[in-house]
């Protein structure tokens, strides 16, 4: 079951998925955390999380209309592979398309390229290396 979530239920996964458990939960935090527009999905099954993905308003370049970024998507390992992480992005498209948003996008690890493009995503950069964590393309999904 999909539900919107507070911050705090999310950085444990954060931060053993997306920085391999280095981090205290508390250092996870992103600045985009603190906007007013931010919300967080998390994906349950039964009592535990096992999907999270953050989603902020910010434009990308000059593109038109107004933009959200989707930010630490992540699933735990045990429960990766089961469309948990799918479904979670196209409840976050349908209700950004109930808000007049008129497009997605993330900064994409390429090991995560499918995944997003399983998603209606498309590659709209070359690509460039986030230092520590790897090669990343930023990807798009129109939504109206
Ligand atoms: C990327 C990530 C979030 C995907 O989460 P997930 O819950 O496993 O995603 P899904 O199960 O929806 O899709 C993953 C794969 O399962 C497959 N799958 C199996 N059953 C599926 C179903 N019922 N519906 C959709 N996909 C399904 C898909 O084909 C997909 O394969 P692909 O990505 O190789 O094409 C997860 O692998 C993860 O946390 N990775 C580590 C962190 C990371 O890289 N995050 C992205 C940062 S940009």
């Amino acid at each position: 079951m999909i539900k919107f979530i507070a911050l705090e239920d999310l950085l444990p996964i954060r931060n053993e998925v997306l920085r391999n458990g280095r981090l205290r939960p508390d250092e996870c935090r992103f600045p985009s955390d603190a906007f007013d527009s931010i919300f967080h999905l998390g994906y349950y099954v039964g009592d535990e999380l096992a999907t999270v993905a953050s989603f902020h308003q910010n434009s990308y370049g000059d593109f038109e209309g107004v933009g959200y970024q989707l930010r630490g998507m992540a699933t735990i390992e045990k429960y990766r592979g089961q469309g948990y992480g799918n479904q979670l992005v196209n409840f976050a498209i349908v209700y950004l398309r109930g808000k007049k948003v008129n497009y997605l996008w993330c900064n994409a690890r390429k090991v995560a390229l499918q995944f997003y493009h399983n998603c209606g995503f498309e590659i709209i950069s070359d690509e460039f290396d986030v230092p520590g964590i790897g090669p990343h393309h930023v990807m798009y999904v129109k939504i109206q």
